[in-house]
């Protein structure tokens, strides 16, 4: 194991929460039925692509310009971006930064693999920047989650082959990815939500150098 490499959504900290409340409050104003199992479908897929998404769901796909879409999504990250503008280091989830101090005692490589173009600001505010060798460009990525080019762009940043790799994800297009990519995944929730995840831990608390070692093959 040479190196690890995480999501941020709801691996990091909770932010999964806020994109969940913010598409909520817009999927509201649109009239469209929104609910947490469909949010599922949401997790780790770009900005445009959730929209894409909610507006199938309401049956408004063609109701929309390009340009009002791009409305929408504005004023979904504009409700987003007051939501994490409140962040403190206290945001980092249970065994997270434990974890960080760990990888970097032991020389393991560490990237972030995010699809938000929110993460760096995210990061900065969780005062978990300096830990990161990699924070892939997610604006230079051509294809998104369940595509392995971010979590592959991430091996290549830091030097390491995508073999020797963890990934650890909150979403089932996150462990998609990662199997992709010929990583080991690790898997933030429910085995029914993290289908063909390697392993999967119910919180970050159970994270830990020694247990993802453990595990490794
Ligand atoms: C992550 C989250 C998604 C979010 C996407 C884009 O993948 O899991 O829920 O839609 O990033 O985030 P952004 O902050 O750019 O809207
Ligand atoms: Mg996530």
């Amino acid at each position: 194991m040479k190196a690890v490499i995480f999501d941020l959504d709801g691996v990091i900290t909770d932010t999964a929460e806020y994109h969940f409340q913010a598409w909520g409050s817009l999927a509201a104003t649109l009239g469209i039925p929104f609910d947490r199992e469909f949010n599922e479908q949401l997790k780790g897929i770009s900005r445009s692509e959730s929209l894409d998404k909610i507006l199938a769901r309401g049956d408004r796909s063609s109701a929309y310009s390009a340009d009002d879409k791009q409305e929408l999504a504005a004023q979904k990250n504009t409700e987003y971006q007051r939501l994490i503008s409140a962040l403190t280091p206290a945001d980092v989830l249970p065994g997270i930064r434990p974890l960080l101090t760990e990888l970097r005692e032991a020389r393991i490589g560490i990237a972030l693999a995010s699809a938000s173009k929110n993460a760096a600001f995210i990061l900065d505010r969780l005062e978990l920047t300096h830990y990161f060798g990699s924070v892939v460009d997610v604006t230079a990525i051509r294809h998104g989650k369940p595509d392995p080019e971010i979590f592959l762009t991430g091996a290549v940043n830091l030097g390491v082959q995508p073999a020797d790799c963890i990934g650890i994800e909150d979403a089932q297009a996150g462990i998609q990815a990662i199997k992709g990519a010929g990583m080991f995944a690790v898997g933030v929730g429910t085995p029914s939500q993290m289908q063909g995840a390697d392993i999967v831990v119910a919180t970050t608390a159970e994270l830990s150098l020694r247990m993802l070692e453990a595990h490794f093959i």
